[in-house]
């Protein structure tokens, strides 16, 4: 986990360096830091806590400094103090590193550098790097050379900045399994774990990739690999503008993107669907560019994924074995890793991250490409990629990909790249189903149509109902626990509403099959446990009201997601959310909206950080 900037060109650094961990703070929070070369010296400043009280510190100091890196830090190794606060420095405060990753040989070289002399003041794997540059630097080398002899010594995931005192022009960086993107400007260079914080200074952006590393000075970039040789590597354009990661007048940045849905919807449906297919016609419905191969012999889907992206994958196995007929398995990536199911034959595995940077899952999909590696043709891997973001590690993993199209996120807890995530499921089994011919045109035509009505229906929900769902979490503030409950498609958005709420409000929340709650959950309810039942009509709409009605007769106050002009949910619940009437098969992106909203008053009326929710990061870059 973790963020890293770094800065080398004619501007002062710090206040550049502090607007780029503000950009990544939502990787981790709990300490900051920076270190700056000035007048041959490194001043390093750290803070422990949010990267508000290092902005404090700094303040106080007059720093001109035009190199630097900066760290904010979620947790791993060592409390969060601040002696354990990045960046870390050799015995001689020559040195300085910040790191993302985990340096799994820390041990063996801690004890090594000791034995040499280096003198150790933190409990962080990170500090063994600056003592190894040093103990390299040494000998007569280059920085460059002496960053690279340390990287070829560490072994885990880790993307690191360096500077020295000794080196006041260049900064030194190098990735292997952890995020790393270099920013190029006019004289100046940056680099950064994640694009947020190059975009406000340039869109020409180049991520390193496993096993690289660079060196960036006011001059230029030049790129390397571990082994030493020069790489010749370009920059691309990022069609992001800065204003996309601002909270334009929103709160938060959950807010913000909860707004957003509407247009992420309509997004996803512009990339997917083909507008000019009308049944019957011999052209396909769905464009996700995947080729041929996928389609005719599939037996078997699996699904490895993490958090809400697990949520949305269960959403998918329902539409995939529904819409196309083909048994999927969903699986949390961190468990499928350790035990894999046995090999099946024509299996399609597909991750779905959000970030693409998900340490489980993307070890999860390096490991089922590696057994079927040595194969018969017919277990061979197929590996598809559900992301939000392309330039991601998981591109160099999955040979497919379906981009999610929602834009980048900033809130912890996802929202809008959920309800893209699960508009990539809709078509990709509309798109399996259609070839396959398990589903008929006319029925194509109908959920493509229903699809098309959702962004407006959405604004709707936003527009009618977050007023009165805001007052009706001002009534649960103080609340403990809650229950969600659906069935069906909308059983994973009871486990969505129930995360949602836990994430960011620190109240217990479980989500259950509505079905599931007379077999022990039962037991929890009574007068001070709210039940939020999704009830959205279809199969299971009578059999969701009885298991609320189940909940009733404990005492427990009932709110009900859904649909709009509903008598007899009107009697059953004591609070009730209506959203617009949909078919069932597409209700989950309708009634998760209120959940969302649901659980973002309650922590807003809390008072909590929404946005950074405490011990939670964006993606997690660590096993
Ligand atoms: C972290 C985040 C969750 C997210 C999960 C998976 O735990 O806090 O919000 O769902 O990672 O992230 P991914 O990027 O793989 O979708």
């Amino acid at each position: 986990m973790c963020g890293i900037v770094g800065y080398v060109g004619t501007q002062a650094a710090t206040g550049i360096l502090l607007a780029g961990l503000e950009k990544l703070e939502y990787r981790g929070y709990d300490s900051a830091g920076i270190a700056t070369v000035l007048e041959g010296e490194i001043h390093c400043v750290r803070a422990k806590g949010k990267l508000h009280n290092l902005r404090e510190k700094l303040e106080r100091i007059e720093n001109p400094a035009q190199i630097g890196i900066g760290h904010t830090r979620w947790a791993t190794h060592g409390k969060p103090e601040e002696y354990n606060a990045h960046p870390h420095m050799d015995t001689a405060m020559r040195v300085a590193v910040v790191q993302n990753g985990i340096i799994e040989n820390y041990r063996e070289l801690r004890t090594e550098l000791k034995q040499l002399g280096h003198e150790f003041r933190s409990d962080t794997d990170t500090e063994v790097i600056p003592h190894l540059i040093a103990e390299f630097l040494q000998n007569p080398t280059s920085f460059l050379e002496a960053v690279r002899q340390a990287v070829n010594k560490l072994k885990g995931a880790f993307a690191i900045a360096v500077i020295s005192a000794d080196y006041p022009d260049e900064l030194i960086i190098a990735r292997q399994q952890a995020p790393l993107a270099i920013g190029f400007g006019q004289g100046e260079f940056f680099c950064a774990s994640d694009t947020p914080a190059l975009v406000p200074h340039t869109r020409a952006v180049l991520t390193l990739e496993n096993g690289e590393l660079a060196r960036l000075t006011p001059l230029g970039v030049e790129i390397y690999n571990f082994a030493g040789d020069r790489l010749k590597k370009h920059p691309r354009t990022l069609s992001w503008n800065p204003v996309m990661i601002e909270k334009q007048g929103f709160r938060h940045f959950m807010l913000k993107e909860i707004y957003e849905q509407p247009r992420v919807v309509r997004a996803c449906l512009e990339a997917y669907v083909n507008d000019d297919w009308h049944p019957p016609a011999s052209s396909q419905p769905i464009r996700l560019g995947l080729p041929g191969e996928f389609y005719p012999d599939l037996a078997q889907i699996q699904i490895v994924a993490c958090g809400t992206s697990w949520h949305a994958s269960l959403v998918g196995k329902y539409l995939l074995e529904q819409l196309a007929g083909i048994p999927t398995r969903v699986q949390y990536a961190s468990e499928f890793r350790y035990a894999p199911p046995p090999l099946t034959a024509n299996t399609l595995t597909i991750g779905v991250t959000q970030s693409g940077e998900t340490a489980d899952t993307l070890a999860a999909l390096t490991m089922e490409k590696q057994r079927r590696c040595d194969q018969p043709p017919q277990y061979q891997p197929r590996l598809l990629g559900i992301t939000n973001r392309l330039d991601s590690t998981l591109a160099g993993i999955a040979e497919h990909m379906i981009d999610t199209h929602a834009g980048i996120e900033i809130g912890v807890a996802a929202t809008k790249t959920f309800i893209a995530q699960l508009l990539a499921f809709y078509c990709l089994a509309l798109d399996l189903g259609y070839r396959r011919q398990t589903i008929c045109p006319n029925r194509v035509a109908e959920i493509l149509s229903g699809l098309r009505q959702l962004p407006a229906e959405i604004e709707m929900i936003l527009e009618i109902q977050e007023r009165y769902i805001q007052e009706l979490a001002h009534s649960f503030a103080d609340t403990q626990a809650f229950i969600f409950i659906g069935r069906g498609i909308n059983f994973p958005i009871a486990l969505e509403g129930a995360l949602k709420l836990k994430e960011i409000s620190y109240i217990h929340a479980e989500g259950y099959p509505a079905g599931e709650l007379k077999h022990g959950p039962i037991a929890l309810l009574d007068s001070k446990v709210p039940v939020v039942a999704i009830a959205m009509p279809g199969s299971v709409y009578e059999k969701v009201l009885s298991n609320a009605q189940e909940a009733k007769a404990r005492d427990s106050r009932l709110i009900g997601v859904t649909s709009m002009n509903n008598p007899e949910a009107a009697e059953v619940f004591d609070e009730l959310i209506p959203v617009p009437t949909v078919e069932e098969l597409l209700s989950p992106i309708i009634s998760v909206i209120p959940l969302q909203l649901l659980a973002y008053h309650i922590a807003a009326r809390r008072g909590l950080d929404v946005d950074q929710p405490r011990n939670l990061a964006k993606s997690v870059t660590v096993e």
